[in-house]
């Protein structure tokens, strides 16, 4: 079974999909993470990133794997091919890197296969843009999660104070969301968009605990 989770960054997708996994027993896949991988090797490689047909050829070569930290059991850590990238595919360069990759329909496709494999692997929770769209159109479950764009900001900006990485300035941070939604929503492949059988939930003014526990009800009542 799949419960798909969509929508646009700093909606709490993360928080929201882990913690229902973890109630349901679920696996959970971070798509957004696979996107970032394949940004981090291709400026490894100096691919420049309007090059489709090198990154492309990136998301065909290698396996991105998810692993676990002992005793905790969300795959928190991401690797492509022997590389961990945990940690790598958080940064400010990664963030500003990741749109155009996954604006690519090369890396696109390779990266729906390896989505489709893994998914259809077990029960998931699947997150990301065009999960309920495109990778599982059939999902059992599916939600587009949104909050506004000034409840995001603030929330990326405690983030980033957390992490002690990425910009602090809410104006900065406000104006960044606004470009990647719109890079995300005008893309020609697989548009970030709501499907036509998705939930609508919106998080601004919700304790994450009642979106979490929305979410699990609509996927007991969908088994
Ligand atoms: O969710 P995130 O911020 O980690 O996603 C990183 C980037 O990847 C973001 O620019 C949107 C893109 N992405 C996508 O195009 N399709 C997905 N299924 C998941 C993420």
């Amino acid at each position: 079974m799949i419960v798909a989770i969509d929508g646009p960054s700093g909606a709490g997708k993360s928080t929201v999909a882990k913690a229902v996994a973890k109630e349901l027993g679920f696996s959970c896949l971070d798509t957004g993470a696979m996107y970032r991988a394949i940004a981090w090797r291709a400026l490894q490689d100096g691919v420049a990133l309007d090059d489709e047909p090198a990154l492309g050829a990136i998301a065909r070569t290698y396996d991105i794997a998810f692993g676990h930290v002992e005793g905790d059991p969300v795959p928190r850590r991401v690797f492509i091919g022997d590389d961990e990238v945990t940690d790598a595919i958080r940064t400010a360069e990664i963030d500003r890197a990741v749109s155009p990759v996954s604006a690519a329909s090369a890396v696109r496709e390779a990266l729906l296969d390896q989505q489709r494999r893994i998914g259809n692997a077990g029960d998931y929770v699947v997150e990301g843009r065009d999960i309920g769209t495109v990778v599982f159109p059939d999902a059992a479950v599916k939600v587009f999660l949104t909050a506004s764009d000034e409840e995001r900001a603030h929330r990326r900006v405690r983030q980033n104070v957390d992490r002690g990485i990425g910009s602090i300035d809410y104006d900065e941070v406000l104006a960044d969301l606004r470009r990647r939604d719109e890079a995300d929503s005008s893309r020609a492949t697989a548009p970030l968009r709501p499907a036509d059988d998705a939930v609508h939930i919106d998080s601004t003014s919700h304790y994450i605990e009642e979106v979490i526990d929305q979410i699990c009800s609509l996927a007991r009542e969908a088994r």
